[in-house]
């Protein structure tokens, strides 16, 4: 039987930290070759909110041989960027008129980021998520790895889907493939390091509150030094202790331990007495990545030849499926 397709993607919104890491990529690694897997970085996505164009190329280069430096490995997975295939824009557009407007201001994504844009709300930040959709749906994926901030766009992705199929297609032939979420039994949610209640994220405009996978080993230990704690002796996992459980999480998955091991281990420990183990193992955990980043980003043809064959073979499924949803919307064959 053929393999389930798995699609993925990730901004290229500067770099990328421990929770879209541990939260997301190393899952997709450790499940690769159950799945025919496609990631891709979408930079269409980044100009969403305001952007800086002397560094979109490079970041979304960044992405890429960090998705490499992880672990996706050429045998199960085709990474590509989502600019250098045209029908993702195109099939946006046409997504775009069978999406209902209420559809799209009521995701809680766009309501939350509107409101910190504030005047300068672009129309492409409220089509994010049909842009979205028009990356999984390009891709007849069957699964999508979604973390809980991404569940309602695979939701509206799965409604535009089925709203395309029951408008323009037969019940016994639909042209899109309705997708279904990729939910792993043990979620990892890596929380910020200055408060344990929110999630680690790039937009958080203090750098102490991640750690990025490039971090210098310095910089990985400041950032453990000075990250919130509190003030109770012995550590353990427990729900009014956010902080204390997000750094025990942290240590169970940079050094693959149970959380039940974890919390046998650091019982009586202090922060005095647990903080350089954990800064040792997260540096310990990020040394072969950015090993391997390094290698991968000064061997710029070997990156370049890889995005090309992953634009190449992406662009096959995604020029197909394009062509039968202009072929359902009654559009004739360019001449
Ligand atoms: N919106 C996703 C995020 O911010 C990124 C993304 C874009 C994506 N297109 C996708 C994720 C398609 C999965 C499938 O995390």
């Amino acid at each position: 039987m053929a393999k389930q397709r798995v699609l993925s993607g990730v901004q290229p919104t500067g770099n990328l930290h421990l929770g879209n890491y541990l939260g997301a990529i190393r899952n997709w690694v450790e499940a690769q070759s159950e799945y025919d897997n496609y990631f891709c970085v979408v930079d269409l996505h980044a100009i969403t909110v305001p952007h800086d164009p002397k560094t979109l190329a490079a970041d979304t280069e960044t992405i890429a041989a960090l998705y490499l430096a992880c672990g996706i490995d050429l045998q199960y997975s085709t990474i590509f960027v989502q600019s250098h295939i045209s029908a993702h824009s195109e099939l946006a557009w046409l997504l775009n008129c069978v999406t209902p407007l209420n559809w799209l201001e009521r995701m809680i994504q766009f309501k939350e980021k509107a409101v910190k844009q504030g005047e300068n709300v672009s129309v492409g930040l409220l089509d994010y998520p049909v842009l979205m959709a028009a990356d999984i749906l390009l891709y007849d994926a069957d699964r999508v790895p979604v973390g809980e901030d991404q569940k309602q766009h695979l939701e509206l992705t799965r409604d535009i889907a089925a709203r395309f199929n029951d408008q323009f297609a037969n019940p016994e032939t639909p042209v899109l493939k309705v997708p279904e979420p990729l939910i792993r039994s043990e979620g990892a949610r890596v929380m910020s390091l200055t408060d344990g209640t929110r999630k680690m994220s790039k937009s958080d405009p203090s750098e102490m509150s991640r750690i990025n996978l490039l971090d210098s080993p310095d910089a990985i230990a400041k950032k453990i030094k000075r990250c919130k704690t509190d003030p109770i002796r012995g550590l353990s996992f427990s729900r009014d202790r956010p902080e204390c459980t997000n750094l025990l999480t942290l240590y169970a998955l940079l050094s693959n331990q149970s959380t039940a091991a974890v919390a046998a281990e650091c019982q009586d420990m202090g922060w005095g007495q647990f903080k350089p183990l954990l800064t040792e193992t997260a540096i310990a955990a990020l040394k072969p990545i950015q090993e391997k980043y390094k290698e991968i980003i000064e061997e710029r043809d070997y990156l370049e030849t890889i995005l090309r064959e992953g634009r190449e073979k992406a662009e096959i499924s995604a020029n197909d499926v394009l062509g039968r949803v202009k072929k359902a919307l009654g559009y004739s064959k360019p001449l």
